[in-house]
Order: C-alpha cells, then sequence, then structure tokens
C-alpha cells in the first residue's frame, strides 16, 4: 500500500471512506483460509496492518483539535474490518464444512446387490397342487420320517421277509450297532399309512408328501431318490366307489376335466383289490401318440382298498372298517402335467428349464 501521506483536516471522512471501500473490495475475494489470513494481517496486523499504519501516521501526530474527529473515524474502521474479518472467517469454515460433508456423504443412489428371484420348483408346485386338492376335500397333510424300519416299511405292510415285492423296493441299509434295530431308507411313504393308524382311531383322512429312495441308476425315468404322496382314507362305511370318485375327481382336478379315467387290476401286498389308475393320454387326448405308445391311456399312480391284513398290524377292527390308499408319484405326475421328458431335469438346477414354471 502506498504510504498514507498527510491528512488534511477537511479530508478526514473522505480518506476513511476510501480505506473502507479498498478493505470491502478486498474482503470480497477473500474466499479461503489463505487469502483470509493475508487480507487480516493486512489490515489488522498488530505491527504493521493498515489499522495500526493509521494510528501511527495520522492519528498519533494529530493536533489535539483534529485527534477526536480521527480516532473516531479510526475507532469505527476498526470495528468495520474486525466485524467484516469475523463474518468472513464464519462463511469460509462453513463452506469448508459443508465441502467436507458432501465430500464424505455416502452415495446411496448407487445401485444395490440384485439378487434374481427365484421360482417354485415344479415338482413344490405339484406338491402345492395336489395338496390343495386333498384338503379341500377334509384329509390333512403330515409328514413321516425318511429313515425307517423294516417293520414299517415292510412287515406291517403285508411284505414279510422273503416276498417278491421286496425285490424292486431293495434300499439303502443305515449301519446301526450290533443288536440295535435295523434301519433303511424308506421306498414308499406306505410306512406312514401304518404310523398314522397306530396312534389315531378311524375316521383317518391323511396324505403324505415326502422323499422316497430305492436303489436305482439315474436315468429318463428312474432315480435313487423322488417324491411321493401317499393318501390313506379308513372309516366305518368307505366303499370302493368312494375309492374310485375321489380318484377320478383328484385326476380331473389335476390334469384338466376332459380327463378320463380308468381302473386296471394290479397288485400291491398292502391293497386288496389293487389298481393301477390310468388315464387317457394328456398328449393326445387318447387317440394314441408316441407318449402313450399309441394306447391312448397313460399309467397314472397305484392305488386300492386297504388290505384287512394291515388292519391287524394296528389293531384296527377289519370287520367293521375299510378303507382305500393311493401312492402318487411326484415326478411322474409332474412330467404328465408339463411334458417333461426327463425326470433329471429337475435336479439339475437348469435355470433354463426351472424358468419355465414361473
Ligand atoms: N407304495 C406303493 C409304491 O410305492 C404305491 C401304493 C401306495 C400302492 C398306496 C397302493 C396303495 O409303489
Amino acid at each position: 500500500m502506498e504510504p498514507l501521506g498527510d491528512l488534511a483536516p477537511d479530508q478526514v471522512p473522505e480518506r476513511f471512506a476510501k480505506l473502507r471501500a479498498r478493505f470491502d473490495r478486498e474482503a470480497g475475494v477473500a474466499h479461503d483460509e489463505n487469502s483470509w489470513k493475508s487480507l487480516r494481517d493486512f489490515w489488522a496486523g498488530r505491527k504493521s496492518g493498515v489499522l495500526t499504519q493509521v494510528a501511527d501516521a495520522w492519528l498519533k501526530p494529530a493536533k489535539p483539535d483534529l485527534k477526536r474527529a480521527i480516532g473516531q473515524a479510526l475507532n469505527e474502521l476498526k470495528a468495520h474490518v474486525e466485524a467484516a474479518l469475523e463474518s468472513r472467517r464464519l462463511a469460509i469454515e462453513a463452506a469448508a464444512d459443508q465441502g467436507a460433508l458432501e465430500r464424505e456423504r455416502e452415495d446411496l443412489s448407487l445401485p444395490g446387490v440384485i439378487r434374481a428371484l427365484g421360482t417354485r420348483h415344479p415338482l413344490r408346485q405339484t406338491f402345492e397342487e395336489i395338496e390343495r386338492i386333498f384338503l379341500s376335500l377334509g384329509y390333512s397333510v403330515v409328514a413321516g420320517p425318511e429313515m425307517e424300519t423294516p417293520y414299517y416299511n415292510f412287515e406291517a405292510l403285508n411284505i414279510p421277509e422273503h416276498h417278491p415285492a421286496r425285490d424292486n423296493m431293495d434300499t439303502f441299509y443305515m449301519s446301526t450297532p450290533p443288536g440295535a434295530a435295523a434301519l433303511l431308507l424308506r421306498t414308499h411313504t406306505s410306512p406312514m399309512q401304518v404310523r398314522t393308524m397306530e396312534k389315531k382311531q378311524p375316521p383317518v383322512r391323511i396324505i403324505v408328501p415326502g422323499k422316497v429312495y430305492r436303489r436305482d441308476n439315474p436315468d429318463a425315468t428312474h432315480g435313487f431318490i423322488f417324491h411321493q404322496i401317499e393318501g390313506l382314507a379308513v372309516d366305518t362305511d368307505i366303499t370302493f366307489c368312494d375309492f374310485a370318485g375321489t380318484v377320478e375327481y383328484f385326476v380331473r382336478e389335476f390334469l384338466g376335466p376332459k380327463v378320463k379315467t380308468r381302473l386296471r387290476p394290479s397288485y400291491f401286498p398292502f391293497t386288496e383289490p389293487s389298481v393301477e389308475v390310468d388315464a387317457t393320454c394328456v398328449f393326445c387326448g387318447g387317440k394314441g401318440c408316441n407318449v402313450c405308445k399309441q394306447s391312448g391311456w397313460i399309467e397314472l399312480f397305484g392305488a386300492g382298498m386297504v388290505d384287512p391284513a394291515v388292519y391287524g398290524f394296528v389293531n384296527y377292527d377289519a370287520q367293521r372298517l375299510s378303507g382305500f390308499a393311493f401312492g402318487l408319484g411326484v415326478e411322474r405326475l409332474t412330467q404328465l402335467k408339463y411334458n417333461v421328458n426327463d425326470l433329471q431335469l429337475y435336479y439339475q438346477n437348469d435355470m433354463r428349464f426351472l424358468r419355465q414354471f414361473a
């Protein structure tokens, strides 16, 4: 800054006004901490700041009659400079805080990790659909152990030790300690017929969804694990007509109203008479095609009237009681409903397959 020079008495207001205007100009462009510090040192610095210079050059040598006016003007300038420096300091600090906040703010606009929604597995859908149908008929759903004793899996179902019906139900046996009861992986859900009747007096109306195991090599129509839904109804007045009507109702509900059913004689040790339930082919409508081998019919599941011998194992009065049972293959029914040509597709977790059931 150029030297202040002398101050004539009539120049006091004007010279101070000029200083003040200059300060305001410089303060107006001090936008950060460094320029603010230079501003402060230049104007309010103790040794050589403008205010000190004014005091030294104008106030001290002033004649008594002027001292008062200069002193007052200097005080006003000083107050103005200090107040302005303080408010600029606050503004600069606030701006710095704001900047830091903005830099540190979490960017919530970043997309999150999108997890693809899965679909219900086709077998699960079939389970639910079948459960819905039988629940509406007054059945309840029960579950049983996948590890069974030979007694429940075979004997109490009228399949004694050397019965040929055990052949196609060969299975996995657990190694159990000597003397302990043998354990096997159940080959069907039928053991739950026995377990249920042991515990509950008639009327009985249950279905049993679950996994079953057989010693099979996997191919398009076989697996060593598959799924069944057992059904059992026992009461004092259940006839073969009730059985046939229930089966027909179920098949129509599940496969559609156009499908016809037929009962074909068959054999199971725990039902008598036993049948295979067939339906008119869902693919050709009964005209004959590759799937039904030109017969117009496809086999759905096994069923029959409960063999009185089974009642003997659970202390039911075979004279008074009658009932029917059925064993639905969930893979097979799903296959027929959705035209799936390879059973292994169910277990391979290929999304291209699974998404078709969404
Ligand atoms: N448990 C038989 C099977 O797995 C099916 C069945 C159940 C047959 C109930 C008749 C009655 O092959």
